[in-house]
């Protein structure tokens, strides 16, 4: 069985009183080491299926498991960055990224220095004593995935954690993030709807299509160097996943015509 096993997995909410699926008959099969982006347009049910992996949220029927184990709540060995960063507004920048080093246990001279790594990896030096209120949208996010990195998790989970900056920090941390990650051997599931941003860090792209939430395919990208978004493979795997969203957009109008 593989690392991280989705089964069948289907998701109804409860809307205006009638069920209303959000996710259907998702399978995914996920090695350990993997870098898996959830690849779909707004409401496809991206953060859904990735709060169901990471036990936040429970699927209606199917399964999904982790190491065998079926998953039924958050586990301290994986780490979740919300779409909505989730600091703690009275702790400063140093103090939310030690949080899960405390809730691990490691101890209090160790931790300075794995803060300060992480700290500078996110090129927030400067602003290690303010806190979450004192920062800017871009600012909090980059605190929330230091947080997450710095307690070395087995697997990440990662909701658009990239969202709120501006370009060129954007793209420091996506080659930041994935050479990290690869260098460490972290599974990770990384939701996005930005098509380069995929092609940039995953090894395979699960593509969504919305309503209901389907996997339409799944993208394997293998490109050697992937900081160079200007390569012949850069932008072949770049163009193929838009023309699977066209496809998935012509699919739509037809049906409502
Ligand atoms: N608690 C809930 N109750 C009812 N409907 C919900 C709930 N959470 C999500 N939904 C619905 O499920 C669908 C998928 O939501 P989800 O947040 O998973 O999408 P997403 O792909 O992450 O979108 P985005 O890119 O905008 O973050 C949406 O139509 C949303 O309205
Ligand atoms: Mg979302």
């Amino acid at each position: 069985m593989s690392y991280i096993s989705v089964r069948h997995a289907h998701k109804e909410f409860i809307n205006n009183g009638a069920p209303l699926t959000i996710l259907e008959d998702i399978n995914l099969d996920i090695e350990r080491g993997e870098f898996i982006c959830l690849l779909g347009p707004s409401g496809s049910g991206k953060s859904t299926l990735l709060n169901a992996m990471a036990g936040f949220e429970l699927i209606s029927s199917g399964s999904i498991t982790i190491d065998g184990e079926p998953v039924k709540a958050p586990q301290l060995r994986y780490v979740t960055v919300f779409q909505n960063y989730g600091l703690l507004p009275w702790r400063t920048v140093e103090s939310n990224i030690a949080l899960g080093l405390e809730s691990k246990g490691v101890p209090k001279s160790e931790r300075a220095a794995i803060v300060d790594k992480y700290v500078t990896m996110v090129g927030l030096g400067h602003a290690r004593h303010r806190y979450p209120a004192e920062l800017s949208g871009g600012m909090q996010q980059r605190v929330s995935i230091a947080r997450a990195l710095a307690v070395d998790p087995d697997i990440i989970f990662m909701d658009e954690p990239l969202g709120a900056l501006d370009a060129l920090t954007r793209i420091h941390l996506q080659d930041e993030i994935s050479r990290i990650c690869r260098e460490e051997g972290k599974t990770v599931i990384f939701v996005t709807h930005d098509i380069e941003e995929a092609v940039v860090l995953a090894d395979r792209i699960v593509l969504l299509s919305a309503n209901p939430g389907r996997v339409q395919t799944i993208i394997p990208v293998n490109i050697i160097d992937r900081t160079d978004r200007t390569s012949a493979s850069f932008v072949n795997i770049r163009n193929h996943i838009f023309e699977q969203f066209q496809l998935a957009r012509e699919d739509k109008i037809e049906f409502y015509i």
